[in-house]
């Protein structure tokens, strides 16, 4: 039986905007606007959308970094709102984040297995705290004599593994890992999402996987959100949502992705979005995606989608009021 390790419940993070002669509050940037999301115990919930659609604000929160507006965080059952200072002391270990710039998340001037130990000795986990060193080296794929170099010795790739050894270190059950290959070149990036799946296996752990592209987390995630604006506009197990995306965004998204297939690849259709990403601070009304959405109509501007689900068993949820299915997706791939 799978059980809930994190739920998030009608999330809102909104960031006051100041500004005029006595600093009033302005406005806000709805980063994070009625998120709801459930990840279970042992598996990864891969979590896609363009630059700004409030993913890292997402994964502060999780992490407790940021108060949220409104809404809940749970953790094994418990809101992690009402923590005290000593369950919070808890909650870092249990959950730990990997960053995506590996450049600038390591100290330069501290060796790497200094920078992995780092956490334990917060903890004062100092038994055996060179072999516990070497044995988490091991477990990312590096070498003993890895321990006494600098940053800018490594690889990017090798640097991202010095980033997941640090997040391992306190044996944490929820990684949170925000863009872990972005900056990677795309070979370095297989084998970094590898080590992370045998990670995973070995250790048991669940992962909340951030990125930008939906080809990223396609082997990888077990459940797959699409944020846009701060909201969900589509959820659904792996299988599902690349069978069958049903959000037009979504499909525009996937319909981005080259096909490994050169036949395939020379009459791919793209479903080109409109214009640009509209600002979280003055969202559109209605849906807010129909100011470039190709099939809006006069209803999405004025009404509100919820999300619900397409199936009957609440698996595939989509936010559209127009969701795709094959008969228009075959008219998309016509025009
Ligand atoms: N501390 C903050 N104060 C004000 N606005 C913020 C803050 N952090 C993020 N934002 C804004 O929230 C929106 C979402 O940002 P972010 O969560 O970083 O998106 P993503 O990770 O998807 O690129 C952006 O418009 C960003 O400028
Ligand atoms: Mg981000």
């Amino acid at each position: 039986m799978t059980s809930p390790l994190l739920e998030i419940r009608d999330l809102n993070m909104h960031f006051p905007v100041k500004g005029g002669m006595f600093s009033r509050t302005k406005n806000y940037v709805k980063a994070v606007n009625g998120v709801n999301l459930t990840v279970n115990q042992g598996e990864t919930l891969g979590i896609v959308g363009e630059s700004g659609c409030g993913k890292s604000t997402l994964a502060r929160t999780i992490l407790g970094l940021l108060k949220p507006t409104s809404g809940d965080i749970l953790f094994e059952g418990e809101s992690i709102l009402t923590y005290n200072h000593k369950q919070m002391h808890q909650l870092r270990r249990d959950i730990q984040m990997v960053f995506q710039d590996p450049f600038t998340s390591l100290n330069p001037r501290m060796k790497a297995g200094d920078i992995i130990a780092a956490p334990l000795k917060a903890y004062r986990i100092t038994d055996h705290l060179e072999r516990r060193v070497l044995e988490l080296m091991d477990l990312v794929g590096l070498k003993a004599d890895d321990y006494h170099k600098l940053p800018h010795q490594f690889s990017g790739g090798q640097r991202q593994r010095i980033g997941i050894a640090r997040a391992l270190a306190l044996n944490p059950k929820l990684m949170v890992l925000d863009e872990p290959v972005s900056a990677l070149d795309v070979s370095v990036q297989a084998q970094v999402i590898n080590l992370l799946e045998d990670l995973q296996k070995e250790l048991g752990l669940t992962y909340v996987f951030i990125a930008h592209d939906l080809s990223v987390i396609k082997h990888i995630a077990d459940k797959v959100a699409v944020m846009y604006l701060g909201k969900v506009m589509e959820i659904s197990d792996s299988e599902s949502f690349y069978k069958d995306a049903q959000h037009p965004y979504t499909n525009a998204l996937l319909s981005a992705i080259p096909l490994p297939d050169p036949e395939k690849e020379k009459v791919r259709q793209r479903i080109m979005l409109k214009g640009e990403l509209p600002s979280p601070s003055n969202p559109p009304t209605g849906c807010v995606f129909h100011t470039r959405c190709p099939f809006a109509t006069e209803a999405c501007k004025k009404d509100v989608p919820v999300l619900k689900a397409t199936d009957g068993d609440n698996r595939h949820l989509v936010s559209c009021f127009y969701p795709m299915n094959a008969e228009n997706k075959q008219l998309v791939e016509n025009k």
